[in-house]
């Protein structure tokens, strides 16, 4: 039997809460063991200060200091007290233009600098098995291109079917197991040929307390991660019922 003790939850709560105040009570709430919470930038510090027993994670860092307006390094949240970033959501490749090479640079940033990177991959639209899992490999083979296989076991890979995201309450977007799980397999099979190493992989896409346990109690799959319902306070409540249980 799996041991759900094992399993990583991963809450990025994109570009939310608006308010300070809001994003202390997310905090508050979320605060448990085996929990990675990734708040916007301008709340890490604030975050770190209340988690006792989560720990401090980032949604993106460029790969330098210096003359870029408006970016925050990876250096800078490694200095606030993030040891993990998310790199390569597809929110970032899509509405920012972020291209697997760019993503790739800071994957080897972060792990120079000692942060785990979480690297999400996944295929845009609903396909074939055939062709999403050729459209994921490529996508993982770019976005890792040049990493030392002695780093590799620090990344923590997210597959994330970019038409499962943001699905809701009404989980109309749900991906079903049977059609994921080949697809993990053959990430984990493709990762262990690049770097000689079982890579942990977490699931994300419309995860919700109705269905997470799908996710959770499978064997290929390390952990969740949670957009949408990681900024609902009384989503929050429900699932960490499951997870503690
Ligand atoms: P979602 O987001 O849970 O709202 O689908 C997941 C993600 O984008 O990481």
């Amino acid at each position: 039997m799996n041991n759900l003790k094992e399993k990583i939850i991963v809450m990025n709560w994109k570009c939310n809460p608006t308010s300070i105040s809001d994003a202390r009570n997310i905090a508050v709430i979320s605060d448990k063991k085996k929990i990675i919470i990734c708040p916007p930038a301008v709340f890490l510090n604030i975050v770190k200060g209340i988690l006792k027993n989560a720990t401090l994670g980032a949604q993106d860092g460029y790969v330098k200091e210096g003359s870029f307006t408006g970016e925050y390094s990876l250096k800078q949240i490694k200095n606030i007290g993030a040891k993990y970033v998310i790199l390569g959501h597809s929110e970032r490749r899509i509405i920012f233009n972020e291209t697997s090479e760019d993503i790739a640079k800071k994957v080897i940033t972060a792990l120079d600098i000692g942060i785990s990177p979480i690297v999400c991959i996944g295929e845009k639209k609903k396909n074939n098995l055939t062709s999403s899992i050729k459209e994921i490999i490529t996508q993982m083979e770019k976005s890792l291109d040049g990493v030392e296989a002695i780093k590799a076991k620090k990344i923590i890979l997210a597959y994330e079917p970019v038409w499962a995201i943001s699905g809701g309450d009404a989980n109309i977007n749900n991906a079903r197991i049977e059609d994921i799980e080949p697809i993990i397999k053959a990430v984990i099979e493709k990762f262990k040929k690049m770097f000689g190493c079982v890579p942990k992989i977490l699931y994300g896409g419309s995860v919700s307390y109705d269905n997470i346990n799908t996710y959770i109690q499978n064997q290929y799959i390390q952990g969740v991660l949670i957009g949408s319902a990681s900024v609902d306070k009384n989503k929050i409540k429900k699932i960490l019922t499951i997870i503690k249980n």
